[in-house]
Formats: structure tokens, C-alpha cells, sequence
């Protein structure tokens, strides 16, 4: 199997995917009729926001706004029976969905730990550097691996399967399978992260943990993705929202990806580089953004009780998406010795996820229109709008970081680091916070105990990652045009980075301060600590 042979299947994979689009169009599914985007509302539901964390007073002016948008029920009442049936769906997900949030936390603390003294350490590289588990090294590939198959992962597919009901309209079918699932995964990452503290190391980013244990993740994350297919077949709605074209499209994904990039002794030197930046770009942008995109795509409307501004808009977003992303990788490997060709294509498919990205942001941004009084009052909306805001930033970030020009200067920088926490920390962690936020007081039945912490939570975050995004991108173009400067001797240049990168210390012990009010909420939340949610 070789690794170019493979990227030229992906590439006619998406040609054909684009003929298939083609096709649709003919069929008409852009036409005008938008009734799609009203299947996440029940009879009688447009113009009632739905949002569990608010207090009373904040639901009142959230239905207040959202009152004009009653007259497109035309009549229709809200069914008792139809309600019913939510709850019901509701129950059947919460607890598979909430084992799958609680591993998430864990997961979050351990990672942010490792983070923040990853962090500490560039400032003070002598710091814990008697203990060879606690080395830079160690610590940061363990920061990584935490979240990125830890946090990230349980928290969207904790998400996903609590959501998958709703959008269904049908209860979860195979929450057994999504259990031994879940702990078939975490139990491969507790092993993979041992493994990583010890030493034990695959030698290439996001792939580090060996693939023995790693194989496990694929199978784990088959088995969470069972219930859809289960559920396809039985369930009450006729028009699949694009919320589950997405999460369709992502656990269809992850397994392949993964395994492709893991198979042991095909890939070798620079194609085995070439298959591991197929893989890190492809997990990021065809398994996390559409998770992400999904859950904004139901939690937005639900919260301010108005549908999806252009539902087409929203299908072209994914339809490019899933065209474009999957040869983006190599801009990972800009000036590095793999073929032209291969780089500029996929500097070529970085550039056209514009595409997508605007159709999404002009959709998120149409809907909320009229709309944007609420973020006053959800303290979902909050984070599920800043998490959309940041896709956007990242990724036209991203486009740019592409070009040569620019990736000559950022490349091997704090820049990229930047960019990663963007969208990361800025698109995904911020919309996985808003939806947990929402789905928890339905899982539990309780209402959040202390909701001043939610705002707390999102502000400290806020403040935090706004210090670090602008200090490590100015840092690390500064870093970059430092790095291509002959005249500086490599001794002055660790000094600099140092004392001019020093801030990146405390704005990370901000961001972990957020997640740790993050994390408290939920904590007493999954403690019965709230009243009963009505
Ligand atoms: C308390 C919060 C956090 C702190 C202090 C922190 C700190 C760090 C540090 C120090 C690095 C290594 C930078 C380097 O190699 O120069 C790093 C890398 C990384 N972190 Fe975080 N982080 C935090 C939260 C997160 C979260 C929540 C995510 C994802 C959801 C995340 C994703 C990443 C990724 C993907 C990288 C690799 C970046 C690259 O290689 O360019 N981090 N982080
Ligand atoms: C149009 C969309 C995007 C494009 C074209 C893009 C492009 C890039 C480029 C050029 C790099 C730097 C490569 C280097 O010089 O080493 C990069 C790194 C990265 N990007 Fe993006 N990006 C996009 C969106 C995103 C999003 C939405 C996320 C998060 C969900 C993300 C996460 C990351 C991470 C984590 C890295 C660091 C990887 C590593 O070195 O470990 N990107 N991206």
C-alpha cells in the first residue's frame, strides 16, 4: 500500500463525491423548500427557546425575542404526546451519553495538568527536569494524546449519542454497545498514556501512542458509532437534519483514518511522514469539525427557537467540506522533501475551505441575525457562538498559514501552536463546553446549582485565551523572522524566545482557571447538588 497511491484515492474519492453533488442538485435538493431545517422542532416549537442552564428571568427575555417567530407555526400546537416521546428519547441517551461527558472532564484536568506544566517548563526548562515521565517531552505528547483522544473525542460523541435521539426522534438503540465502547477507548488511552510516560513512543505526532493499544480506538469508536446505523432504520423523521449528515460522516471517518495511518510495516521514511499528516489533519478536520459543526447546528437554533436561516447553505457547507479537507495534510510538510505536486494540492484544497467555512459562518451568522440580544441571556449560546466564531478564525487563519509565503515564517513557530489552541480550545472545547452546558440538566434532571459560574467559567476563559492567542501569534512571527535571520546565534535565540515568549506561562494557568469552573460545575451538577429540572 503506498501512501500516494492512497491520497490519489482520496482525491478521486471526493471528484466522485462532487459528481454525487452534482447530482443532488439535479434531484432538487437546494430548492426552495427549506421544511429540512424545521425537523429539531416539534408542532408548536418555533418561537419557544430551549435552554437549561438559564435561570427565569433569562428565559423570559429569551422567549420574549424569539415571540415573532411564533406566527411560522402557523397554529400548530405543541403535541403532549410529541413531548412525551422527547423525553423518553432523552432518557434512553443519558446514561451512555453521560459516562461518555464525565470521561471527557477526567480527560480535560489530566490533559490541562500536563499542559499547563508543559507550559511552565518553557518558561522554565529546569523545572521538574530530574524526572524522566515529567520531561517536556513526555509531558507535552501526553498533553496532546489527552486531549486529543481524550477530551475532545468522549466529550462530542457523549454529545452525539445524547443528541442522536432528538434528531432521530427515536430512543437510542444500542446504548450497550456505546458503553463497553467507551470503555474499550479509555482503556486504551490509559494504557496509551502509560505508555507515552514511560517512554514508549510510535515517534509520530498525534499517532504516538503504539498502535497495539491505538487499534483499540478505532474498534472502541466503531461500537459508539453503531447506534446510528441501529437507529437509521427506525426512526420517526423523514428528512435526515444535517446534523446527522455530519456525525454520520465523522464516525464513518474516524476508524478508517485511523487505521489506514496505524497499519504496522507498510509505511516507511518520508510516505510514512506523508500517511501520518494524511491522518493529523484528517482528525482534526474530518472528525472533530464535523462532531463540533453538528452540535452547532442543533444547539444554535434550539436555544433561540428559530430554524436554520438557509438550510441549502448548510448542505453546501457540508458537501465542500468533505470535497476539500481530505487533501489538505501535506501543508503540514511545506519545504519538506515529498513531491510538489502533493503539497501544492493540498495548499490548493487549504485555500478552497473557504468554501465551506463561509457558507457556515454566513448561515450562523443569518440565523442569529435579529437574534443577537440572546447571547445576553443564554449562557449556551454563549459558548456555541464563540466556539462557531473561533471555527471561523481558525480556518481562515489556516488558509492563510497555507501559503508558502506565510508558512515559510510560521512553520516551527508558536504560531502553529496559536492556531492549534484556536481551534482546539477556541471552535471545539468552547462548543463542547455550550453543549454539555445544555444536554446536563436534561441527563441528570437537575438544574445547574450555581449558574453565575457558567458566566464565570466562559469570561475567564475568554480573557485567558485572548492573552495567549495574541501573545504566542506576535511571539511566534517574531520567532519565525528570528529563525531566518543568519545573523543570530542559536544561543541568543533560546534566551529571547524565553524572556520574550514568557507570557504564554501564566495566560495557560488562566485558560486551566476556566476550565477548572468548567469542570466544578459539572462536578456538582453529576453530584445532585442543583434542584430538580422542570
Ligand atoms: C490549560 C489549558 C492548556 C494549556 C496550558 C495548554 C498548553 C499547551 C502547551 C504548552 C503545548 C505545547 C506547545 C509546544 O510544543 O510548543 C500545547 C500543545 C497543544 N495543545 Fe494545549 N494547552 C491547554 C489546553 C488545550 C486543549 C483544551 C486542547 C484541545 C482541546 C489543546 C490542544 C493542543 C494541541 C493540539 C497541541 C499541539 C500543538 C502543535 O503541535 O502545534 N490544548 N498545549
Ligand atoms: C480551512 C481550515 C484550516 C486550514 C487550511 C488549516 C491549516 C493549517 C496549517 C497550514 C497548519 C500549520 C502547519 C505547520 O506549519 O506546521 C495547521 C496546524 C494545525 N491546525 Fe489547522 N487549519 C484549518 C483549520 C483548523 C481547525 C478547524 C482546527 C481545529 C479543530 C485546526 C487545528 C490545527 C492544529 C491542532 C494544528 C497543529 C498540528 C500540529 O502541528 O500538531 N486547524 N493548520
Amino acid at each position: 500500500m503506498n501512501p500516494t497511491a492512497l491520497l490519489l484515492a482520496a482525491f478521486i474519492l471526493s471528484i466522485a463525491g462532487l459528481f454525487a453533488f452534482i447530482w443532488s442538485l439535479r434531484k432538487g435538493l437546494f430548492d426552495a423548500d427549506v421544511s429540512g431545517a424545521r425537523t429539531i422542532f416539534h408542532k408548536g416549537e418555533i418561537g419557544q427557546p430551549e435552554e437549561p442552564s438559564a435561570g427565569e428571568a433569562q428565559r423570559q427575555a429569551l422567549s420574549l425575542a424569539a415571540a415573532d417567530h411564533l406566527v411560522e407555526n402557523h397554529g400548530q400546537q405543541t403535541s403532549v404526546l410529541e413531548m412525551a416521546a422527547r423525553e423518553q428519547a432523552d432518557r434512553s441517551s443519558s446514561l451512555p451519553a453521560f459516562l461518555l461527558i464525565v470521561c471527557a472532564v477526567v480527560w480535560l484536568v489530566v490533559a490541562s495538568f500536563a499542559g499547563l506544566i508543559s507550559s511552565l517548563k518553557l518558561h522554565w526548562p529546569e523545572f521538574l527536569g530530574d524526572v524522566s515521565w515529567l520531561s517536556f517531552g513526555r509531558l507535552r505528547t501526553i498533553h496532546l494524546n489527552g486531549v486529543a483522544y481524550g477530551w475532545a473525542p468522549m466529550g462530542l460523541l457523549g454529545l452525539t449519542i445524547w443528541m442522536l435521539p432528538r434528531l432521530l426522534q427515536t430512543p437510542l438503540l444500542g446504548g450497550r454497545l456505546v458503553i463497553v465502547g467507551g470503555l474499550v477507548w479509555n482503556a486504551a488511552l490509559v494504557a496509551g498514556i502509560g505508555a507515552l510516560a514511560i517512554g514508549l513512543n510510535a515517534g509520530m505526532e498525534w499517532l504516538e501512542i503504539p498502535w497495539q493499544i491505538g487499534v483499540l480506538f478505532a474498534f472502541g469508536g466503531m461500537m459508539i458509532g453503531m447506534p446510528l446505523a441501529l437507529m437509521l432504520s427506525q426512526r420517526k423523521v423523514k428528512h435526515l437534519y444535517v446534523s446527522v449528515w455530519y456525525i454520520g460522516a465523522a464516525l464513518f471517518w474516524f476508524p478508517i483514518l485511523y487505521l489506514v495511518a496505524k497499519v504496522p510495516g507498510v509505511h516507511f521514511g518520508v510516505e510514512q511522514a506523508t500517511m501520518n499528516w494524511w491522518f493529523g489533519h484528517n482528525v482534526l478536520g474530518l472528525f472533530y469539525t464535523p462532531m463540533s459543526i453538528a452540535a452547532i447546528y442543533y444547539f444554535l437554533p434550539k436555544v433561540i427557537g428559530r430554524p436554520v436561516r438557509s438550510y441549502n447553505l448548510s448542505l453546501l457547507g457540508f458537501w465542500t467540506l468533505a470535497f476539500f479537507y481530505g487533501q489538505v495534510g501535506a501543508h503540514h510538510l511545506i519545504g519538506g522533501p515529498i513531491p510538489e505536486w502533493l503539497i501544492t494540492l493540498s495548499i490548493v484544497q487549504s485555500v478552497m475551505m473557504v468554501i465551506p467555512v463561509l457558507a457556515f459562518s454566513a448561515n450562523q451568522h443569518l440565523t442569529l441575525k435579529g437574534h443577537f440580544s440572546a447571547l445576553r441571556h443564554s449562557p449556551v449560546l454563549r459558548f456555541i457562538v464563540f466556539g462557531a466564531m473561533m471555527y471561523t478564525a481558525a480556518s481562515l487563519q489556516g488558509s492563510a498559514e497555507a501559503l508558502r509565503s506565510l508558512n515559510s515564517i510560521t512553520h516551527f513557530t508558536h504560531f502553529t501552536v496559536a492556531h492549534a489552541h484556536l481551534g482546539m480550545y477556541g471552535f471545539v472545547t468552547m462548543v463542547i463546553f455550550g453543549g454539555v452546558y445544555f444536554a446536563l440538566p436534561r441527563i441528570l434532571n437537575t438544574a445547574w446549582p450555581r449558574p453565575a459560574l457558567i458566566s464565570w467559567h466562559f469570561w475567564l476563559v475568554v480573557a485567558g485565551f485572548a492573552v495567549y492567542m495574541i501573545t504566542l501569534s506576535i511571539g511566534g512571527v517574531l520567532q519565525g523572522l528570528a529563525l531566518l535571520d543568519p545573523a543570530l546565534a542559536a544561543r541568543s535565540f533560546d534566551r529571547w524566545c524565553l524572556d520574550d515568549l514568557g507570557s504564554p506561562g501564566i495566560c495557560s494557568a488562566r485558560l486551566a482557571d476556566g476550565c477548572d469552573v468548567g469542570c466544578f460545575c459539572v462536578d456538582r451538577v453529576s453530584l445532585g447538588d442543583g434542584a430538580p429540572y422542570r
